[in-house]
């Protein structure tokens, strides 16, 4: 239960979740973390607290700290950058802890914790946009965040370290022992990110893009950013640059085809399609809805130039799994891509008709959707085949 000293007298005292695989939907096969950050100064402020769970564990780290340091640590200011109960169930713990802290958040994350914790006595002090709060040699400012991706969201800003504590932006679902990017690669940590980013923050992209030229404008310099979950960014011009791409879908020469079957006829159209768009050129990810997790999946969709998406028809409408990801990516607003419905049916094709409507809900640029009925046959294939090629186009 060791801190780590992220800069000078700055201490990572987070808690890291090696078991968690499913985040409400959210898979993540290698854990989480909860990052949480001690800023020892005249005045001592804590960013961010963990979920209750692990609540023990950053309090441990926070003793080492103590422990390290020869000082009997008191909290003045606990930060609560953003109010999901991933960050702030540990709050109420905290302020029995540190009974005089005083907690520094939104004036939407004030009605949050009111309504979540019920307030109780504790001592609040909302801060806006730009403010500022001097901790002795350093200084806080607060920048504002809201909806990226909750609407209490802010920033904490460290003038004199040039650190940023984003909070949520610029996190990555994956527990680990290192705590820099440079630490399992930056490329590798930039992976995780895209995860996060297309699962969580795909469809706020105008808003990432706003905030992303906002920052810019206020000409901050920063030489680290430290999100709330995973590692932190020595380099942070990599997950900038890369937001920016992801927030503007910049798309890779790349084919996404999704089904699922019943009786392997929807299968193998899609075989067909992804061997066609492969056999073009584009680079092609074939998933099944029920064998691949939906995660990965729409993080290939978020920079692919075309999705085909294939089901059955199944009591006159989509089958359920492909129905259950359809609604989840048409929340995740995916944009700029051609698209194609395909699926085989008995005696109508009322799921590749829902497809459709789906996908143009989506504004993509639809194609003649491919049905086949019962079984497709050779020549059938054969045109799965063309239209995969035609994608790859
Ligand atoms: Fe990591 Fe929006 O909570």
């Amino acid at each position: 239960m060791k801190p780590f000293e992220v800069k000078d007298g700055i201490f990572w005292v987070g808690a890291l979740d090696w078991e968690e695989r499913d985040f409400h939907n959210f898979l993540t096969p290698r854990g989480l973390t909860y990052n949480s950050y001690l800023i020892l100064d005249e005045k001592i402020a804590l960013i961010d607290t963990v979920k209750h769970k692990f609540v023990q564990e950053m309090f441990k780290r926070i003793n080492r700290v103590n422990e390290l340091n020869e000082v009997n640590l008191k909290i003045d200011y606990v930060i609560v950058n953003h109010i999901e109960p991933d960050h702030s169930s540990g709050l109420p713990d905290t302020m029995r802890a540190f009974k005089d802290a005083t907690i520094i958040c939104s004036q939407r994350a004030k009605e949050g914790i009111c309504k979540y914790y019920n307030c109780q006595d504790w001592d609040i002090q909302v801060v806006k946009h730009g403010d500022e709060l001097k901790l002795g040699r350093r200084t806080l400012m607060f920048i504002d965040m809201t909806m990226l991706h909750w609407p209490d969201s802010m920033a904490t800003y460290v003038k004199e370290d040039k650190l940023l504590f984003s909070n949520d932006a610029f996190g990555q679902h994956i527990a680990s022992e290192e705590r820099f990017d440079e630490d399992i690669g930056v490329d590798e940590t930039v992976k995780w990110a895209k995860m996060y980013y297309a699962n969580i923050l795909m469809p706020l992209a105008g808003l990432v893009r706003k905030k992303l030229s906002e920052i810019q404008e206020l000409g901050l310099e920063i030489e680290m950013i430290a999100p709330s979950h995973g590692l932190i960014w020595k380099n942070p011009s990599r997950i900038v640059e890369a937001y920016a791409r992801w927030a503007n879908f910049e798309k890779e020469n790349k084919v996404v085809v999704v089904y699922d079957t019943m009786w392997h006829s929807t299968e193998k159209i899609a075989k067909a399609i992804a061997d066609g768009a492969a056999s073009g050129g584009a680079e092609v990810r074939l998933f099944h809805t029920r064998k691949d997790y939906w995660t990965e999946i729409v993080t290939e969709i978020l920079d692919a130039k075309a999705i085909a998406i294939g089901s059955p028809t199944i009591h006159n409408g989509i089958f359920p799994p492909m129905a259950g990801f359809l609604a989840y990516l048409k929340g995740l607003k995916p944009k700029d891509k051609k698209a194609l419905a395909f699926g085989s049916y008995g005696w109508n094709g009322a799921a590749v008709k829902e497809i459709v409507k789906i996908l143009e809900e989506l504004k993509l640029d639809t194609l003649e959707p491919l049905m086949v009925k019962f079984k497709p046959n050779e020549e059938e294939l054969e045109k799965a085949f063309a239209v995969g090629v035609e994608l790859a186009k």
